[in-house]
């Protein structure tokens, strides 16, 4: 029970954008999510690797949800210009953390051709963690480049550009409640 507005579109820059999936919606998700962590890393003392900056909220609102000790730990990557993926995956920075023998969950904001989270899933394996497993918010099937196994997915959505909750158009829209789906393309 908020007072903030529900806007049905908005525009950033040159580009209109329509509401998509409303923050309860999103929640609903994000609720069952946590439960199955819960319930899969109960006692296993997780470590939950944070990909910044487009997961920051996505993971405040899942990591609320997991009922069992756990530590948090953040990464940044950046592959993204503007609606188009380069292709080319950035360095990976700030990865840190010891993830020797830990049990490793990478929380992202969206999967699209899968090329970041592959690097990334690299990094991680080369520190020869327990287990590694991934948590997106999003995931577009249809754009994958390559097989991923994606064991923890909120809503898997069309080949299309979004933005709100976190996830940005050339750096604007993070802070939007709801998530909004480019009109045209
Ligand atoms: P890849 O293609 O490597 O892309 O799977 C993953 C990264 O690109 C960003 N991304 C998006 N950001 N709306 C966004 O705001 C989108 O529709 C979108 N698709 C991909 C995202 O940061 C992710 O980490
Ligand atoms: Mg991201």
């Amino acid at each position: 029970t908020n007072t903030c507005s529900v806007e049905s579109s908005v525009t950033i820059h040159d580009k209109s954008f329509r509401l998509f999936l409303s923050e309860d919606e999103l929640q609903q998700s994000i609720a069952r999510l946590g439960q199955q962590l819960t319930d899969d890393y109960r006692d296993r003392n997780p470590i939950f690797v944070v990909v910044l900056n487009g997961a920051f909220i996505f993971a405040a609102d899942l990591l609320k949800c997991v009922e069992t000790p756990c530590e948090v730990t953040f990464v940044k990557v950046a592959s993204y210009q503007a609606t188009q993926s380069t292709g080319e995956v950035e360095e990976i920075l700030g990865l840190e953390e010891d993830l020797h023998n830990r049990h490793v969950v990478i929380v992202e904001d969206i999967v699209d051709t899968g090329l970041t989270m592959s690097a990334l899933l690299d990094s991680v394996r080369e520190m020869r963690p327990a287990s590694v497993e991934v948590a997106t918010l999003l995931l577009k099937p249809k754009a994958l480049k390559r097989p991923l196994s994606i064991r923890y997915v909120g809503n898997e959505i069309e080949n299309r550009f979004v933005v709100g909750f976190g996830l940005d158009y050339d750096g604007l829209g993070r802070n939007l409640r709801h998530l909004y789906q480019l009109s045209t393309q």
